[in-house]
């Protein structure tokens, strides 16, 4: 990756709408829903608010360009989100943070300053600074989801959905090579090289995520509903079960993927009498051709010209929630599988862990290596508030095995 400065007018053109897509999460809350912890072992929301700012001025300004801090407590204070397990919260309250308009006082300022300073910075900070605003996007949006809807303006309606039975079946992925990670000199984070080989033996896939419709049968035979799912009050457990959707509840629809943690998706692969998919039997589903060749997408070509449109899959915003398994056939695989990018990640069986070469980015080291800690499994695909800069081959997500709040499914697979 160089270290050299980017072109300034299309940066600043990125970095633009890398803002205005966080900007508009934040103008959809009431302000008292700022100070709320919608998810328990996430910060209060506020703190998300001065996080994206300070860490583009850590980042940029504060340790590549060694320009003086006008306010280190807030540099500080909002440097760096949590992770603890499932179920040990942080203890702070409301009043331990600042002001709305301090904030916003303190972004305005940094903004300014980074803006003027853009065409200094090495380009693979500014590509790590736009990355990691818009995977916030998207975890901010796990967060607001769960926020009572009275603290959110709808901004959409939900996608529709039918109800008519899916013609589901395994589809043969033949033996061979996935390549796993990015190439040398291209954007990627850490922990996406160094690019390697791996060989997978035959597997058979699932041609789509499973459904709620399907889980629904696990949740009769006893499982626990999965945290999207809910029921209105005096209905008797297993009738009538709905989806939490960002902005409304909605009868459950039954051809959707099921979001679920991990470990509901392995307890229900196991009563099934299958398997999750590995990382590089994803990438074996996903990029592969019959002529044994990886394409840049599962749909298009192996030259890559075909770009990630929303005819491909509900992926980069369009959609708050999702929509059914067989809504987008435009971005099948060439062997057949769909939605491997788009309308949920993925679940794999793979424990997040470094590739061979790995080494930590000097500038931020803990962002990988934090979590190789086999309690954080690997993610592939991209969910409908993914930004499409992420629907490259190398890019891996993870999260603990049992997170509920993630847009995650899974598919089946038979060895
Ligand atoms: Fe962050």
């Amino acid at each position: 990756m160089s270290t050299t400065p980017a072109p300034p007018r299309v940066i600043y053109d990125r970095m633009e709408s890398a803002r205005s897509r966080t900007d508009e999460l934040f103008a959809l809350l009431t302000p008292a829903a700022l100070y709320s912890r919608p998810v328990p072992e996430r910060h209060r929301l506020i703190f998300y608010l001065g996080h994206l700012e300070a860490f583009d001025w850590n980042l940029i300004c504060r340790k590549s360009l060694d320009i003086p801090s006008f306010h280190p407590a807030f540099d500080k204070l909002f440097e760096f989100g949590i992770d603890p397990p499932v179920g040990k919260a942080a203890e702070d309250q409301p009043a331990d943070w600042p002001s709305v308009e301090e904030v916003l006082a303190y972004n305005r300022s940094l903004r300014r300053i980074i803006d003027d300073l853009l065409d200094r910075a090495p380009e693979q900070l500014i590509h790590v600074a736009l990355e990691h605003r818009l995977m916030h996007a998207e975890t901010f949006a796990y967060l607001m989801h769960n926020l009572p809807y009275d603290q959110k303006s709808a901004s959409s309606v939900q996608p529709p959905h039918h109800h008519r039975a899916l013609a589901s079946k395994m589809i043969e992925i033949p033996a061979g090579y996935a390549t796993l990670g990015q190439k040398a000199g291209e954007f990627g984070w850490d922990n996406e090289f160094d690019q390697h080989r791996v060989a997978v033996p035959a597997f058979a896939v699932s041609k789509y995520k499973v459904t709620n419709g399907e889980y629904l049968k696990f949740v009769e035979e006893g499982a626990p509903p999965p945290h999207f799912w809910t029921q209105r009050a005096g209905n008797q457990p297993g009738e009538k079960w709905l989806y939490r959707g960002m902005f409304a509840e909605i009868p459950l629809p039954l051809n959707a993927p099921v979001y679920v943690t991990y470990r509901q998706a392995a307890a229900y692969a196991r009563w099934v009498g299958k398997d999750l998919l590995t990382e590089p039997q994803f990438h074996r589903a996903a990029f592969e051709t019959p002529d044994q060749k990886e394409r840049p997408y599962p749909w298009g070509s192996t030259g890559g010209s075909a770009v990630p449109d929303a005819a491909r899959g509900n992926f980069d915003f369009h959609h708050w929630d999702p929509v059914d398994v067989d809504a987008t056939p435009a971005g099948d695989s060439a062997l057949g599988v769909s939605q491997l990018y788009g309308n949920a990640w993925e679940w794999t069986s793979t424990p997040f862990g470094p590739f061979p070469g790995f080494q930590p980015f000097p500038f931020y080291p803990g962002y990988s290596k934090n979590f190789f800690d086999e309690e954080h499994y690997v993610l592939k695909g991209a969910s409908p508030r993914t930004a499409s800069c992420f629907l490259r081959p190398s890019f891996r997500n993870w999260f603990r095995p049992d997170y509920p709040y993630v847009y995650a499914s899974f598919r089946l697979t038979e060895n």
